[in-house]
């Protein structure tokens, strides 16, 4: 399973700083989220597509970047994002009405595109496009904040999209990747990669006062392998 340091965790200042350490130690995804102030329940803002122009300047193009967009407006701003240079947009269901156009026009552009669902939010409102999606991401907090606790209730929904990417896959159809977000650390890592999740998202428990990221991603990548 492979970990995605959310670079927020790391605080404003240090955002280069988080970077640098986290490719050091061998990481080669990072996980961008996106709030306007808006559509999280706190309200609370991050950064933009400008803040991401520098992070892919500062990264490179070795390393994957996506985009968590937790916006009102994501039908309207996608783009933005993809010109900032990320290589796969991710989009709340709950915050788009033309799922399969937004699909579409991020795709036409060259990028991959996903799409992310809250706790509450079913499966079924991502199944039906699950042929056309590059990225599925189960959110296993209510997003907002990082370290807040990881919700192992997430497991059935996490299977039953293990279980229809299989299929997918065995039928000929595209590798959709699944992907988790929200409360992951070393004692719940070996779990969601044995729901059958191939990339975590990491805040809090890669970036802390308790180790540097080589040593927090180390113990988590003895936990995977154990
Ligand atoms: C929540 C964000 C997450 C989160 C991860 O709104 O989408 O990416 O900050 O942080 P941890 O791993 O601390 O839950
Ligand atoms: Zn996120």
């Amino acid at each position: 399973m492979e970990i995605a340091p959310s670079i927020l965790t790391g605080g404003f200042t240090r955002l280069g700083q988080v970077m640098d350490d986290s490719v050091a130690a061998g990481i080669s995804w990072i996980h961008l989220d996106i709030m306007d102030g808006n559509w999280v329940v706190n309200k609370t803002i991050t950064f933009g597509p400008a803040v991401i122009k520098s992070i892919r300047n500062h990264v490179g193009s070795e390393v994957f970047l996506d985009c968590h967009l937790m916006v009102t407006n994501a039908e309207d701003t996608w783009q933005q994002y993809v010109d900032a240079g990320v290589d796969l947009v991710i989009f709340h269901v709950e915050a788009v009405e033309d799922i399969a156009g937004l699909i579409t026009k991020i795709q036409s552009k060259g990028c991959q595109a996903g799409a992310v669902l809250n706790p509450a939010t079913t499966s079924a409102s991502i199944l039906p496009h699950l042929a056309d999606l590059d990225l599925v991401l189960v959110m296993s907090v209510v997003p907002g904040k990082g370290g807040q606790s990881f919700m192992a209730e997430m497991e059935g929904k996490v299977r039953g999209f293990r279980t229809a990417i299989d299929a997918q896959i065995a039928a000929g159809g595209r590798p959709t990747k699944l992907m988790i977000d929200g409360g992951i650390k070393a004692h719940n890592a070996a779990q969601v990669a044995e729901w059958g999740i191939e990339v975590a998202v990491v805040g809090s428990g890669l970036i802390n006062d308790q180790g540097s990221i080589a040593e927090n991603l180390a113990e988590i990548e003895q936990a995977l392998s154990a």
